[in-house]
């Protein structure tokens, strides 16, 4: 019998397409991975189980996305299009790493996944799993079945009684790791209504969030951020933690039209408040112990490093030669950053680095100033020549 790995993450497509797999002749063997979803192992393992699959594989992958995805994209400064910090895009690759491993292990020819026809994660999906194996087969249930919709899924579900959790009412597609939220669909396609309070998922709208501020300092090492509020801590706790304080306060909730790989724009919402914490902070410290040739240059490679995640082109050469760069530059940011959270607000209110290239004698407007101030004349006319002499 022919054997897939379907990567399950328990939401409504994956859920119909064991089913869908099934029928087709296949024998069906889950995945999920743990990158900090919304469903538990025990929940997992229920529901595939009772939706058809012979196994399921469950592993907590949190540690690994931290440390070996994000933790690299947050030295990148990665954000796509301004607004994303691209939680769903580097989970991705880590996924179809796993399922190159399980398949092989399996002895399967086939995986499968449940990203749609429309989005960027079929094309992160099999792009990393071509490159990892390109002879591993892969199917897409949802390109190919004759479902049209989220409504005909939820109707294929009830029809054949396999366990859902979505209602009518509230038909946002989310995607949910440790770094953030992916809010789609439903109400939220219409751009001309302000999306409802049942949108918000991990933070409540600022009107309702409380009138109280939260001051958080970060400490990092070399570009690591290893410690909150002075306590120490592994970077996923540091995260999580942040994500409840960082909910609390408001923080994190973008709103974005996003170009997708296949050419369509689409609005989708994203609840990340631990990421732009970190980013934040991250961005800040670089700013007070890199040079500005560094900074200016660094910044065009952030733009192509987010470019290149959400394009699902994880694993390419490229990648490794700016994580290569990237890492170099990291050496010198260390230090600790104080920030305030404060109803939606994330502002930067304290710095300090033993590599500061910060010189208060040389900044300063008060006494104690050593800045040699017969300099600056010679300074602009030189500066001006070029363009006087046009
Ligand atoms: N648009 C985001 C991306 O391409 C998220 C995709 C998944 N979104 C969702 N709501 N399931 O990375």
């Amino acid at each position: 019998m022919k054997k897939v790995i379907l990567a399950y993450s328990g939401g409504l497509d994956t859920t119909c397409a064991i089913k869908w797999l099934k029928d087709k002749g296949f024998k069906v063997v889950c995945f999920s991975a743990n990158l900090g979803s919304e469903f538990s192992p025990q929940d997992l393992k229920k529901r595939s189980l009772q939706s058809g699959t012979e196994k399921i594989y469950i592993k907590d992958l949190r540690r690994e996305f931290a440390y070996f995805y994000i933790l690299p994209a947050l030295k990148a400064g990665a954000c796509y299009e301004g607004k994303y910090l691209l939680s769903t895009a580097l989970g991705r690759p880590l996924i179809a790493k796993y399922l190159v491993e399980i398949a092989k292990k399996e002895k399967a020819s086939f995986v499968a996944h449940g990203a749609t026809a429309k989005g960027n994660d079929q094309v992160r999906f099999e792009v990393s799993i071509s490159i990892l194996n390109p002879n591993l087969k892969i199917i897409a249930p949802l390109r190919e079945w004759e479902l049209k919709n989220r409504q005909e899924e939820i109707d294929y579900a009830r029809k054949n009684k396999l366990p859902i959790r979505v209602t009518k009412e509230k038909p946002y597609s989310i995607d949910k790791n440790i770094w953030g939220l992916s809010i789609e669909g439903g109400i939220l396609e219409d751009l001309k209504k302000i999306p409802p309070s049942d949108s918000y998922l991990l933070m409540k709208p600022l009107k309702k969030v409380k009138n109280k501020e939260k001051y958080v300092e970060i400490g990092f090492r070399k570009g690591m951020p290893f410690s909150l509020n002075g306590k120490e801590m592994d970077l996923v706790s540091l995260i999580e933690k942040l994500n409840l304080i960082g909910g609390e306060c408001g923080v994190g909730r973008t709103d974005l039209i996003e170009d997708r790989v296949v050419g369509i724009k689409s609005r989708e919402i994203y609840e990340a408040p631990a990421a732009w914490i970190l980013y934040t902070a991250h961005k800040e410290l670089e700013s007070l112990t890199l040079d500005r040739e560094t900074i200016f240059f660094k910044e065009l490679i952030s733009l192509k490093y987010a470019q290149l995640v959400y394009q699902g082109l994880w694993f390419t050469e490229l990648r490794s030669y700016l994580d290569a760069f990237i890492e170099r530059t990291q050496k010198r940011v260390s230090g600790k950053i104080g920030l305030r959270l404060y109803k939606g607000n994330i502002t930067v209110v304290k710095r300090s680095s033993p590599n500061s290239l910060y010189k208060r004698e040389l900044a300063t407007y008060g006494d104690k100033d050593l800045f040699d101030r017969s300099f600056a004349k010679g300074f602009i006319k030189l500066w001006s020549m070029p363009y006087i002499k046009w």
